[in-house]
């Protein structure tokens, strides 16, 4: 909290002389220039008296040398007649169209940003953890369009909830190296589906405050949680890992049955019954209660309870999974289990 409104402060001081400023428009700039090196060279086009002009908006340094800043017309002009000019071009939002998936198999009716077909190829496939990430933003960007009042943790839970299990030629998602079916710590809850996560049905939110018994849970102390949310905390009250609101659940389980529970929400229709479906992990026995969910009204909340049992040898396995699902007559909410024996 304290840390947003610092950022904001920082936002208002910084932008408040250009707002002023008329004509200016975000250009995205290319320069042969060190990166080290972007600041000076952009100020070398600007008038020295010009206090209207705001700082750099954000500096490129990876994949490109360059930088995002908004600009008149005659800035503009000035900064294309300097050495080290490349290209300046209008910052531009492409349209987004969130019925449809990027994939390899249909490369021919996707454009690529530019809208480019006279290039080499006009998709790439690169596959690792950092490309979940520009996509899963995307999708989290839109769900936030569509559902302003959604907090982060119910944008999350829609997205887990709602996945696919299959991939897109209607197998078993794959492990990346050996072919083999994925496991749940390569899958996750599986291939993210933005149309169904636009309608959940159900979904678990979570307040921020809520990380803080988590993480006390985790056995941080009372200090080095204060100091990540920057206010004094007190970890005399704390909660198991897996007892945070989590759309999905990761149990790590001896000999003692273990129970958690999990809250709710309804943002899909006001009158409407969900049935769990269990489907348990081999050598657990997962148990739910109430085993039927009635909401009457939207924004309306519900408690379940869901208790994990060792119910047989596990022959050697240290890992096991499966989920459970609320079903309604029209959608489900599926959440995916790990269970690690110890
Ligand atoms: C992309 O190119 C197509 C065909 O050239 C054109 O019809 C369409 O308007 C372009 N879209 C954008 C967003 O520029
Ligand atoms: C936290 O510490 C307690 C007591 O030492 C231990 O039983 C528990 O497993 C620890 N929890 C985690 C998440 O490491
Ligand atoms: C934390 O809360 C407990 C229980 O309310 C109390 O006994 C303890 O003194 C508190 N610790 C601090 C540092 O305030
Ligand atoms: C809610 O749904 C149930 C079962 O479909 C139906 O019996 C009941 O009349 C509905 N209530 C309202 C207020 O629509
Ligand atoms: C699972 O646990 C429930 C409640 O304790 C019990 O009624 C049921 O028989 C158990 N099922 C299996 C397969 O062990
Ligand atoms: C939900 O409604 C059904 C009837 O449709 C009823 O049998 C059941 O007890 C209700 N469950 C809860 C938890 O209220
Ligand atoms: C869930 O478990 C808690 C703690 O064991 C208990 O207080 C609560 O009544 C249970 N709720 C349901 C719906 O079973």
């Amino acid at each position: 909290m304290g840390f947003n409104f610092f950022l904001a402060l920082i936002c208002i001081l910084n932008f408040q002389p250009f707002l002023k400023a008329k004509n200016l428009e975000t250009y995205i700039v290319h320069v042969d220039v060190q990166p080290d090196d972007v600041e000076s060279w952009y100020n070398s086009f600007l008038a020295t008296n010009d206090v209207t002009v705001p700082r750099i908006l954000y500096r490129y340094r990876h994949v490109f040398s360059g930088f995002a800043a908004k600009l008149s017309p005659e800035h503009l002009k000035s900064m294309q007649q300097r050495n080290g000019f490349i290209s300046a071009r209008p910052e531009r939002t492409p349209e987004s169209h969130p019925a449809t998936r990027p994939s390899a198999t249909k490369g021919s009716h996707h454009r690529s940003v530019e809208n480019k077909t006279n290039t080499a190829s006009n998709f790439d496939m690169i596959s690792g953890t950092s490309m979940p990430c520009p996509h899963l933003s995307g999708v989290a960007a839109l769900l936030k369009s569509a559902h302003p009042d959604w907090s982060p943790a119910a944008i999350k839970s829609a997205i887990v909830t709602t996945a696919d299990q299959v991939n897109l030629g209607g197998k078993p998602i794959e492990d990346g190296t050996n072919s083999l079916p994925a496991n749940i710590f390569a899958t996750g809850s599986g291939h993210v589906n933005p149309s169904r996560a636009n309608d959940p049905g159900l979904v678990y939110d979570t307040q921020p405050d809520e990380y803080i018994p988590y993480l006390c849970g985790l056995n941080y102390t009372s200090q080095q949680v204060g100091i990540i949310v920057q206010r004094s905390v007190n970890c005399s009250t704390s909660i198991p890992e897996a007892q945070l609101n989590y759309p999905s659940f990761s149990i790590v389980l001896g000999s003692s049955p273990q129970t958690y529970t999990r809250t709710v929400t309804n943002v899909g229709e006001p009158n409407k019954s969900y049935n769990v479906e269990i489907v348990s992990p081999a050598s657990v026995n997962v148990t739910v209660n109430p085993a039927k969910l009635n909401f009457s009204k939207l924004g309306q909340k519900l408690v379940y309870n869901e208790t994990f049992t060792r119910s047989a040898a596990t022959g050697g396995n240290i890992l096991s999974q499966r989920f459970i699902r609320w079903n309604s007559a029209k959608d489900y909410v599926r959440s995916p289990i790990a269970v690690v024996f110890v």
